[in-house]
């Protein structure tokens, strides 16, 4: 049973507001009191998914979605893609133009740090095709006050 849904819109280019969707979705989480390391992972997790898909995918769609069993995040962009998804896994590996790398992004820990944050990660991309990132994290909401 889906018990809360919410949409956010990541604008094109805007590194201005990069960032925005993620903070609030932390503040939706502590609001209802829920559990501080599951704020933390999912802050850490919807903050990486929300840049890569400014810079990689210029503009995109962040989707909540809260359940008996957890949240799921989803990201999509409607970008180039990824080529290789299992490449772009790797820690350190990155293709971010200098311009990028200049604004402090481009180390290449953004999907391994998803990876690591989030109890399941699924990546629906390919050439062409844009990318779907949708992270699941595990809760029985029993956190919240
Ligand atoms: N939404 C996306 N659309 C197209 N390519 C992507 C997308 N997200 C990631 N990639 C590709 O995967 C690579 C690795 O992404 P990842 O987030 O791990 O690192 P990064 O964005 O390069 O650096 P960092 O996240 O550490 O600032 C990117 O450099 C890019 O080539
Ligand atoms: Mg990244």
């Amino acid at each position: 049973m889906t018990l809360y849904r919410q949409e956010f819109a990541i604008k094109e280019m805007d590194f201005i507001h990069a960032g925005e969707a993620s903070v609030q979705v932390k503040n939706i989480l502590k609001n209802i009191g829920a559990d501080p390391d599951l704020i933390r992972r999912v802050a850490v997790a919807a903050y990486e998914a929300e840049i890569n898909a400014v810079v990689y995918g210029r503009a995109g769609l962040m989707v909540i979605e809260m359940n008996d069993d957890g949240l799921v995040i989803m990201v999509e962009d409607k970008g180039p893609g990824i080529p290789d998804i299992e490449l772009a896994m790797q820690e350190g590996y990155s293709t971010a133009p200098p311009e990028i790398r200049e604004m402090g992004f481009g180390a290449g820990m953004g999907l391994p740090n998803i990876k690591k944050n989030s109890d399941d990660l699924q990546i629906v991309s390919g050439p062409g095709q844009g990318t779907r990132v949708v992270m699941f994290f595990r809760s029985d909401w029993q956190g919240q006050g």
